[in-house]
């Protein structure tokens, strides 16, 4: 076989890629219409955490008051504790809403907590209850299961943890009333159909498993149609002793994982020399699966060939590297071979990592020995034929890897040449800048062309290319700080490049961060293009008007009435490549979207935007973009309804 044939039988894009999120799920029915973006145009800028949750008005309306009908719940005046075990649930992945998984993907807990403060402390008035739906005996029967239970089949009557009112019990137990029919439909049938999960032990999954399909509608009938007592707040604490046990409500749930025995010999600095470098690495973000123990693997990276799982690096003797040698790691991570020889996939970035030092890796393998063990067998990837045979991997990595070592430039400076060995080894960031060829494999390991992320529905722009992300006339502080914060006056990181940042970037100290800024902007830079962008033709202004009144009500609350956008809070969309950036993939993925920016320590509680995917259909959203796109001095081209369609992608993608 030739070497070409090789590579035609190989075809063996094995994309390296970021990590896929969650597993993306249709929205249930009923939540086809956000209501209320339009109450995002309200007062003028006041820096309140109000205004960092706008993104969460768009479906729960202003406030947190959803509508009665609507499937959005109400959120204002629930317990504090019951607000942020939800907010933790959508966050990991034990209730799903991929919208809302997507928005609060980059949140920390002490965010989140802050967020659910928020939200409980609002005292608004309740609408109206519904009118009741059922027979009267059948109202009756949800009566009674409310308020006494059924002892003889063992089901607690709902009052007795919810409390006695059923308005609900602080910290945790959230109220029955104010709730519509439909929502309490889809939250009981989502325990019983295992889509909805609280922490262990999981009362309502058994309470909702006790129920039969005439009780959950008695019960909802009833429930919904009950006037919630005048600016009823939750008791202050479940009365009586509660029936069963509720993980969620157990205080100090903070699950303290046992320390590893293997600590002890390791020596500290080097374990804390490892721990630096994962970050640099982030090891994390790929090996830890949502909601899951960190390093103990799981985690799925979509290539165009399947999926690839992450594995398990805690040091457990079974299920991870406990029986392994600093030998053995340090060949994973510059050959690319498995302890067992078994050639790796390169979805894990040994292209990059194999310009890392034995020092490096040996201080890494240190950190990973001080974890807790972890026992969690390795999940078997999920490839096409022939993608998961190893001759394939065996073929693809004699036409296109070679181990290799980082080679200092002696013309350049040590400051350079430490960025260098970060940037193209560790950091990894040609594992997404990096073009490919048509079997994925890096074009040139010096260059970063710019990318798409098709599994990931990103681009990861080109940072040799001013219009895109070069750097070269950006002052050094400005690249640290996009680098530590994400964001800054300029722009801001999101999708997969805000984890970086989050995990990454944002950990490293001054003086690497300022080497990779000084490699950044001394990347060779591209020639200008041939050919400007033509201004958008007569023909088009009727429609780009329309764009423009759209803006007028959407966005312009936040981003100005001229695009300049608030300092701090929401950036400016005049000036910004982001906006006018070809292939227009990011600008779409993010109006459809909306997200936070990282949350990083220079930026803690940042501020949010709501996802248009459900109020604005793909042609106004190509109306509203191309405007935005030739507004105020920017200039790009046109987007039609099936160029958002193409890029807008699904949440949590
Ligand atoms: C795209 C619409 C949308 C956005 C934006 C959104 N949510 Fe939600 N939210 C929902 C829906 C729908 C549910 C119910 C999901 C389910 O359980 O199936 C929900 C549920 C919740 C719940 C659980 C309520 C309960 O009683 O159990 C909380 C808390 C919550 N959202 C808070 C937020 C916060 C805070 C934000 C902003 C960071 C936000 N949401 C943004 C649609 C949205
Ligand atoms: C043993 C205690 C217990 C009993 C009995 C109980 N619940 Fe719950 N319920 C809880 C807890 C705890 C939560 C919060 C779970 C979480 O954190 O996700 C909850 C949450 C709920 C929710 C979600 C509310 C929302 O805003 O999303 C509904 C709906 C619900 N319960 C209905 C019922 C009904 C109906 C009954 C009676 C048939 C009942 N529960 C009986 C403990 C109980
Ligand atoms: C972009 C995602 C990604 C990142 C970042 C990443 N890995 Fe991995 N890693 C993987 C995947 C996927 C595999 C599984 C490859 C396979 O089984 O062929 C893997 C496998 C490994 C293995 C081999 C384990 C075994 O059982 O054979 C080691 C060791 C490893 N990674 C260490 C690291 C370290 C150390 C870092 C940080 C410096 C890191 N990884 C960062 C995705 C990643
Ligand atoms: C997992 C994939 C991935 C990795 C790894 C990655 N990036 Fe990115 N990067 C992206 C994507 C996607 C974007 C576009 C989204 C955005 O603008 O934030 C981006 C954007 C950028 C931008 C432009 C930011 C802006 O908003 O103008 C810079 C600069 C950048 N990356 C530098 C780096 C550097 C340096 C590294 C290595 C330390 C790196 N990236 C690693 C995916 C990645
Ligand atoms: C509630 C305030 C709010 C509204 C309304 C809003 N945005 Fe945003 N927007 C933000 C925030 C906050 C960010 C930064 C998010 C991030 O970095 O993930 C952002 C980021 C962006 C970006 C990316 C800019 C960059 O530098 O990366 C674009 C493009 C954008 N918004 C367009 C729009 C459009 C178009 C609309 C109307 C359809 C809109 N926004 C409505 C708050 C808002």
């Amino acid at each position: 076989m030739t070497k070409l044939a090789a590579a035609g039988a190989v075809a063996v894009l094995l994309l390296q890629a970021a990590p896929a999120p969650a597993s993306a799920q249709a929205a249930p029915a009923g939540s086809a219409t956000a209501t209320a973006t339009k109450a995002t145009r309200a007062a003028p800028f006041e820096d309140t955490i109000a205004q960092r949750v706008l993104a969460c008005s768009a479906c729960h309306g202003a406030q947190g008051r959803a509508t009665r009908d609507g499937y959005f719940p109400r959120i204002a005046g629930k317990p504090a504790g019951y607000l942020f075990e939800q907010l933790r649930n959508f966050r990991d992945g034990r209730r799903s809403y991929p919208p809302m998984a997507g928005l609060l993907a980059g949140l920390d807990d002490d965010y989140l907590r802050e967020i659910a403060g928020h939200f409980a402390g609002l005292r608004l008035r309740y609408p109206p209850p519904q009118a009741p739906q059922g027979s009267p005996s059948m109202l009756a029967r949800g009566r009674a299961l409310a308020l006494e239970g059924d002892p003889s089949r063992e089901l607690p009557a709902c009052a007795e943890c919810h409390g006695r009112a059923l308005t609900g019990a602080a910290p945790a137990i959230p109220g029955l009333l104010g709730l519509s029919r439909d929502y309490l439909n889809a939250q009981i049938g989502a325990w019983r159909d295992g889509l909805r999960h609280a922490a262990a032990p999981d009362c309502m999954a058994q309470v909702a498993r006790r129920l039969r399909p005439e009780d959950v509608a008695a019960l909802t009938g009833w429930l919904a149609a009950q006037p919630v007592p005048t600016l009823e707040t939750p008791a202050a604490s479940p009365g009586a002793r509660l029936p069963m046990r509720c993980g969620s409500v157990d205080a100090g749930v903070a699950a303290v994982q046992t320390q590893g025995a293997a600590t002890a010999a390791a020596d500290a600095a080097q374990v804390a020399r490892g721990a630096y470098l994962a970050r640099a690495g982030d090891c994390m973000g790929c090996h830890t699966a949502r909601g899951a123990a960190r390093y103990a693997g799981g985690r799925g990276v979509a290539t165009p060939f399947g999926t690839v799982y992450a594995s398990n690096l805690t040091p457990d003797d079974e299920t991870g590297l406990g029986r392994w040698s600093a030998d053995d790691f340090w060949r994973a991570l510059h050959d690319g071979r498995s302890r067992d020889g078994r050639a790796l996939y390169p979805a894990f970035p040994y292209p990059q990592f194999t310009r890392v030092t034995r020092e490096d890796s040996d201080a890494l393998f240190a950190f990973l020995r001080s974890l807790p063990a972890v026992r969690q067998p390795n999940r078997p990837h999920a490839l096409r034929f022939p993608f998961d045979r190893q001759i394939v991997l065996e073929a693809w990595r004699w036409l296109f890897f070679r181990p290799a070592a980082f080679v200092a430039d002696r013309s350049r400076s040590p400051e350079w040449n430490r960025g260098a060995y970060l940037v193209t080894g560790l950091g990894h960031c040609a594992a997404c800048h990096g073009a490919r060829n048509a079997l994925g494999a890096a074009r040139d390991a010096a260059r970063f062309d710019g990318e798409q992320m098709p599994e990931q529905g990103w681009y990861a722009p080109s940072l040799h290319d001013p219009r895109q992300a070069g750097l070269a006339d950006w002052p050094l502080e400005d690249i640290v700080r996009l680098l530590r914060v994400g964001v800054t006056g300029r722009a801001s990181v999101a999708g997969p490049m805000a984890e970086v940042v989050r995990h990454g970037t944002q950990h490293l100290d001054a003086s690497d961060l300022r080497a990779i800024a000084v490699f950044l902007r001394e990347l060779p830079v591209d020639p200008p293009a041939t050919g400007a962008t033509p201004a958008p033709s007569d023909r088009d202004a009727a429609w780009l008007a329309s764009g423009a009144r759209a803006y007028e009500n959407h966005c312009a609350n936040c981003h100005g009435e001229r695009g300049e956008g608030v300092p701090g809070a929401y950036p400016a969309l005049a000036g910004n490549r982001a906006v006018t950036m070809d292939p227009p993939i990011n600008l779409v993925r993010i109006a459809a979207h909306g997200g936070f920016p990282p949350q990083t320590a220079g930026n803690p509680r940042p501020f949010g935007m709501p996802p248009f995917t459900q109020a604005l259909d793909d042609a106004d959203l190509a109306a509203i973009l191309s405007y935005v796109r030739n507004a105020w001095g920017n200039r790009g081209s046109l987007l039609s309804s099936p160029d958002v369609s193409r890029y807008r992608g699904s949440a949590g993608q």
